[in-house]
């Protein structure tokens, strides 16, 4: 069970670098892919990339260093997202969607997926921003978690056949290790989430390493060109419905 290969892109921070650790912790051999990894001792299962992954030669070489290293993949997830300001629109494209279709594409080509009875697994990250407007984030990121939904469901049909599963987690608001402090020192937003989301709470990383552990685990088996959306049950709402909610000025 836990003889397998993932490789993380984007897993030097946040969420991804949790997922990173919840791989280890399950002893399965990890290949991490970013472009700033933290200086710490690494365990023989784990293979740290430094690759950025708009650079398709660079990302190529490092996912044969990879397979070299660590063996036939047997899931890969998709969790980078751009941060960068510079050409943010072409810079976000590239990162989420070129990124992740040179990957597939050079797995499938050079044959690197394992024999696995209950297939493989590729998750891809994206956000309730695939079809909601949120106005903090750029065009490119909406953009670009949109056609990663258009991009999973095409790979689904068109990899079924050879045993790869393709899904997406599409996570709300997650409040990862590093936003704690901020969190805390703001209540009045915990509060607010409290109060709008059905389960209660803001999501944290945990809740969408179990979502994509379950895509990419044979527990999916038959699950192929879905889309998981991980958000407390807030997208359930309607939009009149939390406006009415909003506590009047001064309550
Ligand atoms: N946090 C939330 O509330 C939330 C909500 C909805 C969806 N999501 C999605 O969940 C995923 C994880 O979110 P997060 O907030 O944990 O992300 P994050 O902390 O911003 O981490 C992003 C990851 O992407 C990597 N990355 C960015 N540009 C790269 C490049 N050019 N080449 C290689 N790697 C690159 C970063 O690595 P380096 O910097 O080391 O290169 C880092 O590991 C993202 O896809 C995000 O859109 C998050």
């Amino acid at each position: 069970m836990a003889d397998k290969h993932y490789i993380v892109v984007g897993g030097t921070r946040g969420t991804g670098r949790a997922l990173v650790q919840h791989l280890l912790d399950a002893g399965y051999r990890v290949s991490v892919f970013g472009r700033n990894h933290a200086a710490e001792p690494t365990p023989s299962r784990l293979g740290l990339h430094t690759v950025d992954v708009s650079d398709v030669g660079a990302l190529r070489s490092a996912l044969d260093l990879a397979v070299d290293m660590h063996g036939k993949v047997s899931s890969i997830v998709f969790m980078q997202r751009n941060r960068s300001s510079t050409d943010a629109f072409e810079t976000d494209l590239s990162v989420a969607l070129t990124a992740t279709r040179v990957a597939i594409d050079h797995l499938l080509e050079r044959a690197y997926f394992s024999e696995n009875e209950a297939g493989n697994g590729i998750v891809m990250v994206s956000s309730i921003a695939d079809h909601y407007i949120a106005p903090e984030q750029d065009l490119g990121y909406h953009v670009s978690k949109a056609g990663l939904v258009q991009l999973a469901r095409y790979y689904a049909l068109q990899l079924g056949h050879k045993g790869i599963r393709v899904n997406v987690v599409s996570p709300c608001v997650v409040i990862k290790d590093a936003a704690q402090e901020y969190y805390k020192q703001n209540g009045w937003i915990t509060e607010r989430f409290e109060r709008f989301i059905p389960l209660g709470r803001a999501g944290k990383s945990q809740d969408i390493i179990n979502a994509i552990m379950f895509l990419a685990g044979d527990q999916a088996a038959y699950i192929t060109g879905q889309n998981i959306v991980v958000d407390g049950g807030l997208t359930l709402r309607s939009h009149e419905s939390i406006i009415r909610d909003f506590p009047r000025t001064g309550q």
